[in-house]
């Protein structure tokens, strides 16, 4: 019997309600729990954490063993594809990820195009050490950026309100900035194999920008890319399931299911429940999307948001989460009350 068959999370993404909704979160490997800041305080720096593979492995799993969710997402990061570029890559505490600027053709003209994967044999050592441990009814879900996001952080460095440095380079330097954006599919396309490879039983593609991009953008630059990226991998494993989170993309939403193909989508907490569930849960899975703010807040008003989740998509083909990660400051106690609730 196919392993997948077993498993909750996987059969909602091959188009099989389940009566209880699978349940995993963004984030959940993370700063709101004490035993991921023992393990980041003894590994060193962030990327440190993310190339060990013991260490990785063991994070992965520990919001498991605590809380039992329906899926475990490999403890890595979306940057780790330009540190394999050979980007200078670095995450100063408290300040988030530092890369240096890639803002100019002729910058753009020395980037690589192929990623050194043995820089990333450790994400793959990990993948190999959690699905060896997980039962057979929890999946394991490998993930890279979506090619747009990546880039908004290879072009300016860092995180910025609305990741300006990117749109501007999109439309001063088209061409250039196309090119970065095909070494991320390519590399993103060999880089979501070899996670299946190592034992991922499904893929999340995310695309945290994606709302910054007016239409026709989003379509060039986030909508494209990503088919591309799904098309490659289903060319070498035709049945790999994919879930796309273009976060923000709102009304665009039906059209980047019907473009790129993923079994589902992402939502965050803005999305019109009566729009998703029309002219997108009725052709693909969907997932999502308490907000975390809520989650942080606890008591009745997270009861009554986690029960709007619920009653607006769980009579269709639904998979429980946040609508973007978990904050460091959630208290453990809400997210065993969000279990509760949403299992019954
Ligand atoms: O979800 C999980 O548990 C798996 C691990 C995971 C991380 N990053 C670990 C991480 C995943 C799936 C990501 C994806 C990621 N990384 C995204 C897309 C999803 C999203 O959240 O929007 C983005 C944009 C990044 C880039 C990134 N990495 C930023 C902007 C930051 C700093 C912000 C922050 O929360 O500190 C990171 C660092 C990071 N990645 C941390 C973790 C647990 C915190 C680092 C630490 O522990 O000190």
């Amino acid at each position: 019997m196919p392993q997948s068959a077993t498993k909750p999370f996987i059969d909602v993404l091959t188009g099989q309600r389940q009566t209880v909704p699978p349940l995993w979160m963004m984030r959940q490997a993370g700063r709101y729990l004490p035993e991921y800041r023992e393990v980041r305080a003894k590994a060193g720096g962030f990327l440190d954490l993310c190339f060990n593979p013991e260490l990785a492995a063991e994070v992965t799993l520990q919001p498991i063993r605590r809380f039992g969710f329906d899926a475990a997402i490999i403890f890595s990061d979306i940057l780790v594809i330009p540190y394999a570029l050979g980007r200078e890559v670095r995450f100063e505490v408290g300040e988030g990820p530092r890369l240096e600027p890639l803002d100019d053709p002729a910058k753009v003209a020395t980037l690589a195009a192929q990623a050194d994967f043995g820089m990333l044999q450790p994400v793959f050592e990990a993948l190999k050490i959690v699905r060896g441990t997980l039962d057979a009814k929890t999946a394991l879900i490998g993930f890279c950026g979506a090619p747009w996001t990546v880039a908004t952080y290879m072009v300016a460095g860092h995180t910025t309100p609305d990741q300006a440095p990117a749109r501007m380079m999109a439309y001063r330097h088209p061409e250039a900035f196309s090119k970065i954006i095909d070494v991320l599919v390519e590399n993103s396309i060999r880089y979501l194999l070899a996670q299946l490879e190592a034992g991922a039983n499904a893929l999340q593609i995310f695309d945290t920008w994606a709302g910054v991009l007016p239409p026709a953008e989003f379509a060039r630059w986030s909508t494209g890319p990503t088919r591309r990226i799904v098309e490659g991998v289903r060319a070498k494993v035709p049945d790999a399931k994919i879930i796309g989170f273009p976060r923000g993309a709102g009304a665009q939403l039906p059209g980047y299911v019907e473009a790129t193909g993923v079994n589902a989508v992402s939502m965050d907490w803005t999305a019109e429940p009566a729009f998703i569930r029309e002219r997108v849960q009725s052709k693909v899975a969907v997932q999502g999307n308490l907000d975390p703010l809520a989650l942080i807040t606890g008591g009745a008003a997270l009861d009554r948001a986690i029960d709007d989740v619920l009653s607006n998509f769980a009579q269709g083909r639904f998979i429980f989460n946040l609508g973007h990660g978990i904050q460091p400051e959630t208290p453990i106690a809400h997210v065993e009350q969000m279990i509760k609730r949403v299992r019954g």
